[in-house]
């Protein structure tokens, strides 16, 4: 569960202060899903990038399990991140030159399993996200969607606690932003994630269980849809 209060970060840019968050509060339960919309610049990547513990705030404190992410010494910080928070960063993030497999495997290789292992657990994440027929196929030839696919297989692997994607159906065309779209509904549904999306996308704010709306860099609106939880 998260639990963030004050959280503001601010950013030197150009001789100036860019306060890119200011003063956030917000809770995400265990098992919740949070949908995070907002115009560009509103602080979405931001906030992600805060609660993957990845960047630190400027203000404030940011509780991942009663355990504040703002103030962890930065070797706790790495272990929480490889352990516990999976990420579907802006784009995927998938490395070129490397299968769909090598992909999702190369995720666990922080977690010291043997080789066999990791490919196994690969294959099966793959699998679970409808990838069984593309395990070899090298990231770039992959389709937009199938590569949104394999992000979301990389983030999972590990069986986080923790969910974080950055508009994940950003670019993709109607049909594959509705199978994305989908698939992170399913998501929610079936496993106990503290999940985070942030999203512009109507296929996706449409079936958010809580909605968070942001506007320069604070929550403008915060809205409860359980029928959405309920997959209705
Ligand atoms: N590293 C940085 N240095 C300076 N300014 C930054 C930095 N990162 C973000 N900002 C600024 O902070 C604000 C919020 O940016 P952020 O990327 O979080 O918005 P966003 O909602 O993710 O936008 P988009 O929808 O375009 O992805 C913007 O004004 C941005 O220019
Ligand atoms: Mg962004």
């Amino acid at each position: 569960m998260y639990h963030l209060t004050g959280v503001t970060k601010c950013y030197r840019s150009g001789g100036g202060v860019v306060r890119a968050l200011d003063g956030i509060g917000l809770c995400v339960e265990d098992g919740g899903a949070l949908v995070v919309q907002g115009a560009a610049g509103s602080g979405k990547s931001t906030l992600l990038r805060i609660l993957g513990g990845l960047e630190r705030p400027t203000r404030g404190s940011v509780e991942l399990d009663g355990t504040d992410l703002a103030t962890l010494t930065e070797c706790r910080l790495a272990r929480i991140r490889t352990e516990s928070i999976g990420t579907v960063p802006s784009g995927g993030g998938l490395t070129p030159g490397f299968t769909a497999r090598q992909n999702v495997a190369g995720a666990l290789l922080p977690l010291r399993l043997r080789p066999a292992d990791r490919w196994e657990l690969a294959g099966e994440a793959l699998r679970e996200v409808g990838m069984d027929k593309q395990l070899d196929v090298a990231a770039e030839e992959l389709a937009a969607g199938a590569r949104q696919r394999v992000a979301l297989a990389r983030a999972l692997v590990k069986r986080p606690t923790v969910l974080l994607a950055d508009r994940p159906t950003a670019g993709l065309d109607a049909a594959a932003r509705a199978e994305i779209a989908e698939l992170f509904v399913r998501v929610w549904g079936e496993r106990r994630l503290t999940c985070v999306v942030a999203t512009e996308d109507a296929a996706l704010v449409g079936r958010a269980p809580r909605l968070a709306t942001l506007s320069e860099g604070r929550v403008a609106a915060m809205a409860r849809y359980p029928s959405a939880a309920a997959g209705g």
